[in-house]
């Protein structure tokens, strides 16, 4: 049976370490989180994002904006912030309603603030690893590869999924350490002898259960970075955990597993923004 790597568990010890340090502030780290509209799982992250702030000591703002917010009154909030003192990070919650362009709305923010990591700025500097903030998802995961001393220098990574916010910077990461990396999508041939291939498997394709136990090498460590709902409405990854434990080396489990890493890195960068910006 495989180990089961605890994504909780790890970010209670980063949260805990982000707390200590924050304690030490004259100043408090500020973060913004803007929501646009009633999806109700972005009520659900938002809100998380909030707690996990409070947790920490950070202060909090969340502005919910309704479905018919115009660009530019956005654009106009946006603006503000970047200017606003009390405020480090700024996170507008995706996605934003289709009359409003995300791509415009993440270059108005500020790239020393942009804590998601999302602005071309930042981006363009994980290629070259000359970067202020990691996306939140991705540095979770090496966070928790790190924390288990499961090192990617010389492995067979293999990503499943090539979203801008988790599959191609997780790539990215795995590259800058070393690893070999495969990145497979929805138009790969054979995805799962591609799959069978991984030391180190990264799942992040949002299709519930998809991964079984015949697309894992037996030992590799499988990261699920899925929010799916299964048949029955419950909570599950992209990876059919009670399959792939039987075959791998480490599994995170969902709920539990990268989720709360996410969160974990958002107020990380949010204390480095804070430091950026010279908050002691
Ligand atoms: N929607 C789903 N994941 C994310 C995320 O990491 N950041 C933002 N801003 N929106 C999201």
């Amino acid at each position: 049976m495989a180990e089961i790597i605890s994504g909780k568990e790890i970010s209670e010890k980063v949260k805990a370490e982000i707390k200590a340090e924050t304690e030490k502030m004259k100043e408090k780290p500020g973060l913004a989180v803007i929501i646009v509209g009633e999806d109700p799982a972005s009520k659900v992250y938002v809100n998380n994002k909030a707690k996990g702030c409070e947790q920490v000591g950070f202060l909090s703002r969340v502005y919910r904006l309704p479905e018919s917010t115009r660009f530019e009154e956005l654009s106009e909030l946006i603006k503000q912030l970047n200017t606003d003192r009390e405020i480090d990070g700024i996170l507008v919650q995706l996605p934003l309603p289709k009359h409003i362009s995300e791509k415009e709305v993440i270059n108005l923010i500020t790239p020393t603030k942009d804590v998601d990591a999302f602005h071309p700025v930042n981006t363009g500097r994980i290629m070259t690893g000359d970067y202020y903030f990691l996306p939140c998802t991705p540095a979770g995961v090496m966070r928790m590869l790190r924390e288990k001393k499961i090192s990617v220098a010389g492995k067979k990574c293999v990503v499943v999924g090539r979203s801008n916010i988790v599959g191609k910077p997780q790539a990215m990461l795995m590259l800058n350490e070393s690893a070999t990396v495969t990145v497979c999508h929805s138009k790969t041939v054979n995805l799962k002898e591609e799959c069978r291939q991984a030391d180190i498997l990264v799942v992040a394709i949002g299709k519930a259960k998809f991964i079984t136990a015949d697309y894992i090498k037996p030992g590799a460590v499988v990261i699920d970075v899925g929010m799916d709902r299964d048949e029955n409405g419950k909570l599950c990854g992209d990876v059919d955990f009670e399959g792939v434990e039987k075959v791998a080396g480490a599994i995170t489990p969902v709920p539990g597993g990268v989720g709360p890493m996410t969160i974990a890195m958002l107020l990380s960068n949010t204390l480095t923004a804070a430091k950026y910006a010279g908050k002691k």
